[in-house]
């Protein structure tokens, strides 16, 4: 049952962000408030995905690093990356949450 869901969620994702599918270079349509203070490649107000993407790599249990990006992208986090804070994203759904972790998880790093 989950699986289908997810496959679907994914296609309607690659259909809003469409023409271009859900790729490296374009973060999918429900980054969009993310990208104030996100870039793929540089640090802006907030880490670079890709920076985020190696970190969170290198956490030997996968869903533990999913978990916890998770938990940061609904709650916020402070103190991990340097002094700026990130407020709770509030208007991001939990199942949203999980996307956007997977997502992070996927992109390719350095
Ligand atoms: C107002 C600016 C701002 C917005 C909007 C924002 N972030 Fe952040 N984000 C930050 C900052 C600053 C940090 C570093 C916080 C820290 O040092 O713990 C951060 C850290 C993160 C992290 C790493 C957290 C960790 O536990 O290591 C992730 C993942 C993340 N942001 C994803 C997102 C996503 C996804 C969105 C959109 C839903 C988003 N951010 C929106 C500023 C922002």
């Amino acid at each position: 049952m989950k699986r289908p869901l997810l496959a679907c969620l994914l296609c309607a994702i690659a259909a809003l962000s469409s023409p271009k599918e859900l790729s490296a270079q374009e973060p999918p349509a429900w980054a969009r408030h993310c990208i104030y203070c996100h870039s793929l490649e540089e640090a802006q107000a907030g880490p670079a995905f890709r920076e985020i993407a190696a970190r969170y790599r290198g956490i030997r249990d996968p869903a533990l690093a999913a978990k916890q990006l998770k938990k940061s992208i609904l709650e916020g986090s402070s103190g991990r990356w340097g002094v700026a804070r990130m407020p709770a994203n509030v208007q991001i759904s939990e199942a949203e949450a999980e996307l956007i972790a997977q997502w992070l998880l996927s992109l390719s790093t350095p």
